[in-house]
């Protein structure tokens, strides 16, 4: 059996640069909130996989469904034959994302594929060019979805040209805007109204709590008033949940948090506990809008990923998974705000359900961001929590934010474990002195 420093010196001859990974131990097998390398070293998972395996790894019930469906058949092509498992997947779309209109739903690969279909989607309905997106947003890597994403380094940088008709206005973050949510939603929308103008956009495109932009909780208001902007605007509001969806903050879906339902949802990650699948869900008439054969693709909604999505849904609603993220976060948040009090290198706890993060700053000092941002304590700290065997991922556009994004299956033990892990991991690094 080779060893992670075997096969990190094979990758090296093989594996291209440009994606790199954020631990040198590789996997031997993974369960629950725990991932165990080839060297036999276990470790505590605060990743998920990015906010993927919100059931776990290697969920029962998502063997046997695809395991089952292997079997049966693995690949036709649902634009050349169809089968049920696809339609399966869009009824129960249909019933958990928000909003009790008719709707209809694509399936697609991933994340980036899902937000790119819904720009298409809403560029055909409305018959209008321009797309809002916000900063620090996160939305993928392929060239439409770079164009929508804020950050330059590293999801950009020398990839250009981009898409046009993209037009970024600002989020609200209350860290750093100190604004109400009515507020920056009227500061955003005058943005729009001025740069863009109404009657040109297509879509207004948010992800109600930012994933890689640094776990942002817009202000209580912001969403409903960028919501109720665009439907008077005749713009369509589409919520890319890829990151929050499937029970991770504690309801199916983050706008619900805020009563928000939006005309179009985007799915992914958390949807097939591991397998790729991806979605666009929402308004019939919108999504109906498209002349047929305009959408597809050979794997969009694979029944191997449809059967694991179907089991999936299943388990999160027997465990209630979205309840084990509200407890998460009752477990953990007091913990966070008790090292946000004895370091004030930790400017803020937030974010919701399984999906916390603190953001870690220069104590004290302020500049034209408001407190400012240090990434290199930031990354001290995942570095450290590395070394001890916990999971960690950093995330925000400044790189300064940790991120806990662990399986809502997590035992009440591991997730102790690795919040004692997460702790000494501030109490060993430097800069990090009471
Ligand atoms: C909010 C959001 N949108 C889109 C994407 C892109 O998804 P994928 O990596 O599956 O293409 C991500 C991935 O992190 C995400 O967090």
């Amino acid at each position: 059996m080779p060893t992670s420093a075997d096969l990190h010196r094979r990758r090296g001859a093989v594996v291209a640069r440009g994606v790199s990974s954020m631990i040198g131990a590789y996997v031997d097998h993974a369960a629950g909130g725990t991932m165990t390398d080839v060297d036999g070293r276990e470790w505590i998972d605060f990743a998920a996989g990015i906010a993927v395996t919100n059931v776990g790894n290697s969920a029962p019930r998502v063997v046997e469904a695809v395991r089952a469906q292997v079997e049966r058949f693995t690949h036709t092509c649902f634009m050349i034959a169809p089968y049920e498992q696809y339609v399966q997947v869009c009824e129960r779309l249909a019933e958990l994302t928000p909003g009790d209109f008719e709707k209809r739903s694509a399936l697609f690969n991933s994340g980036a594929e899902a937000v790119e279909n819904a720009v298409k989607i809403a560029r055909y309905a409305t018959g209008r060019p321009a797309v809002v997106v916000f900063d620090h947003a996160y939305h993928g890597r392929t060239n439409l979805t770079m164009a929508l994403t804020a950050k330059v380094m590293p999801y950009k940088q020398g990839f250009g040209p981009f898409a046009g008709e993209i037009y970024r206005v600002p989020m609200s973050y209350p860290l750093r805007d100190g604004r109400s949510g009515a507020d920056a939603a009227a500061y955003a929308i005058a943005a729009i109204e001025k740069h863009v103008g109404a009657a040109n956009v297509a879509a207004v495109l948010i992800e109600p709590i930012q994933g890689e932009g640094g776990f942002v909780v817009p202000a209580a208001g912001f969403l409903p008033a960028l919501a109720a902007w665009s439907s008077a605007a005749g713009a369509v509001f589409i919520a890319d949940e890829i990151q929050t969806g499937f029970c991770r903050t504690g309801a199916w879906f983050a706008c619900e948090h805020e009563g928000v339902q939006p005309d179009l949802i985007t799915t992914a990650k958390g949807i097939a506990g591991g397998l790729p699948l991806a979605a666009v869900t929402g308004r019939a008439e919108i999504m109906d809008a498209v002349h047929p054969g305009g959408l597809g693709g050979t794997y969009g909604g694979n029944p191997v990923a449809c059967a694991a999505a179907l089991a999936t849904i299943e388990t999160l609603r027997e465990l209630d998974l979205a309840g084990a993220a509200r407890d998460i976060e009752a477990a953990a948040r007091p913990r966070l705000e008790a090292l946000a009090a004895k370091y004030p290198q930790i400017a803020e706890v937030r974010g919701r359900g399984a999906m916390l993060a603190v953001e870690v700053v220069e104590p004290g000092a302020t500049g034209p961001l408001g407190p400012v941002p240090d990434p290199v304590a930031a990354a001290a700290i995942a570095r450290a929590a590395h070394e001890s065997g916990l999971l960690l991922l950093t995330c925000g556009t400044y790189g300064n934010v940790i991120r806990l994004l662990p399986p809502l299956i997590i035992s009440g033990d591991q997730l102790d474990r690795g919040l004692t892990l997460l702790e000494q991991a501030f109490s060993t690094s430097a800069p990090f002195t009471p």
